[in-house]
């Protein structure tokens, strides 16, 4: 009798066992974490690559950051381009980003990164998106910031097309399914990953390549503080998933780290709610006044640079100040509209009043912009381009001051989006794309410049690791 119970009992837990190996203990060819830009590009191109994927996103909802990207996505030689006569090289971007980046960027990245960019417009166009739309962003010598018509806000409407892509191919994106270990073999090479699902039981996932495309850390104050200390207090444009542990995890497990303390600041962000206001709008013709209704700026310039400029300014602060014809230019204006961001008067004078700026100085530095506006040429602060004067009413203006935007710094990859060692050595089956990453944008990131990355790299990443588990 003891002996049958015995056996009962066994078989019960053999295939309880065996039942718990079916739902969890799994293998994939690759799993990719971070279900933003970068990771559902890499999951959407490994499966087209032939590989089995699995998304482990920490967060409840995927799109990461990308969601609130705004301005656009930089390529340079596109047809769009090309059909509003905008003269545009891969070699000018190039530059443009180096010099933006302060030459501190991984030039062959950037090479990588701008050749490729115009190849990620056509990819994410062949799955539905419309990028057809080419505005102006810092730091760039020309219109090459891709986005949907009317200029409409990009970082939505991305993450929707690789949502519904990922979902048309079958992806198995899983939702607060959050990255616990990366498992690496004796020989240092990784085999799969530990996760923790919805109801935080641990599972394996064994797999020959793993894709990490988490983001950046601009949420975390702590991390931000210990690597620019400056930036204490803070807030950030970020979503509040982008905390960098998972950058820590590699980290530690041998990865090596490149441009570490390269912390962005986006120069117009309103106080107290975080909310950025896009590059796009000073692109369509915004400019910078401060308090005392003065221009200040070449609104232009890197964020760095306009970021310092406005914190010198009176309670570092300065309004963004656009008219109706700006409005028009750019749908993706129409949010802030929507969140109450905006004063709004029929006149310079009276909303100058509701400021609590001096009209006659506001009205005059107005005017004399309108009039540089129809000179052509900005003998004030050199600003290259002046796409219109703001002289239609209504008139517009929102409060911003910066806040943590980018973090350019991370794991150190190479033109494959494989992860190195510091001393530059390939960690065999580990990959990273996006802001997860270093070395692609120095010193300094350009608007426009993290939608390339993240699909550029997300793509190569998704490529190379379907490559390898084929291999
Ligand atoms: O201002 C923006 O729309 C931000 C874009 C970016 O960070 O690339």
């Amino acid at each position: 009798m003891k002996k049958w119970v015995a056996t009962v009992l066994s078989a019960v837990m053999v295939m309880s066992m065996l039942a718990g190996c079916g739902s969890k203990g799994e293998t994939a060819d690759v799993v990719v974490v971070g279900a933003g830009g970068a990771g559902l590009s890499a999951a959407v191109k490994a499966t087209e690559d032939g590989a089995k994927v699995i998304v482990l996103e920490k967060m409840p909802m995927v799109g990461g950051n990308t969601t609130r990207a705004t301005g656009g996505l930089n390529a340079a030689g596109t047809k769009q381009q090309i059909e509003k006569g905008i003269k545009d090289s891969q070699q000018l971007f190039f530059e443009d980003t180096m010099k933006g980046g302060y030459d501190k960027n991984n030039p062959d990245l950037v090479q990588v990164l701008t050749t490729n960019a115009k190849g990620s417009v056509e990819w994410l166009e062949g799955f539905g998106a419309d990028l057809s739309d080419v505005g102006r962003m810092a730091g760039a010598s020309v219109n090459r910031t891709h986005r949907p018509t009317g200029g409409a806000a990009v970082g939505s409407h991305i993450a929707s097309v690789l949502d519904k892509t990922a979902k048309a191919k079958g992806i198995d994106v899983r939702t607060r399914n959050e990255l616990t270990e990366i498992v690496t073999d004796k020989d240092g090479n990784v085999t799969g990953v530990k996760a923790k699902d919805k109801e935080g039981k641990e599972y394996t996932i064994n797999a020959k390549a793993v894709v990490l495309a988490t983001g950046g850390f601009s949420a975390n104050q702590d991390m931000v503080m210990k690597y620019k200390p400056e930036l204490k207090g803070f807030a950030t444009t970020n979503h509040p998933g982008a905390t960098g542990e998972v950058m820590d995890m590699a980290n530690k497990l041998g990865a090596g780290l490149v441009d570490i303390s390269e912390i962005q600041t986006h120069p117009t962000v309103v106080p107290d709610k975080g909310v950025m206001v896009t590059e796009a709008v000073r692109g369509n013709g915004a400019i910078l006044l401060n308090k005392e209704g003065k221009r200040f700026v070449n609104e232009l310039l890197t964020r760095d640079v306009v970021s310092k400029a406005i914190l010198e300014q009176k309670d570092g602060r300065a309004f963004l100040f656009f008219d109706k014809g700006m409005r028009d230019s750019l749908k993706a204006t129409e949010e802030y509209f929507n969140m109450s961001l905006v004063a709004e008067a029929d006149s310079v004078e009276a909303l100058a009043e509701k400021l609590n700026v001096d009209k006659a100085v506001m009205s005059e530095s107005v005017k004399e912009y309108n009039g540089l506006v129809k000179a052509g040429k900005d003998s004030q602060f050199e600003r290259a381009d002046l796409p219109r004067e703001l002289n239609k009413g209504p008139y517009y203006a929102i409060e911003v001051t910066p806040a943590v935007h980018h973090t350019m710094g991370g794991l150190k990859i190479n033109t494959d989006a494989q992860v190195l060692k510091e001393d530059g050595t390939i960690m065999k089956g580990l990959f990273a794309a996006g802001e997860v990453t270093g070395g692609v944008h120095g010193g300094n990131r350009l608007g426009g410049n993290a939608l390339a990355d993240i699909i550029t790299f997300g793509k190569i990443a998704g490529t190379n690791a379907a490559k390898l588990v084929k291999s």
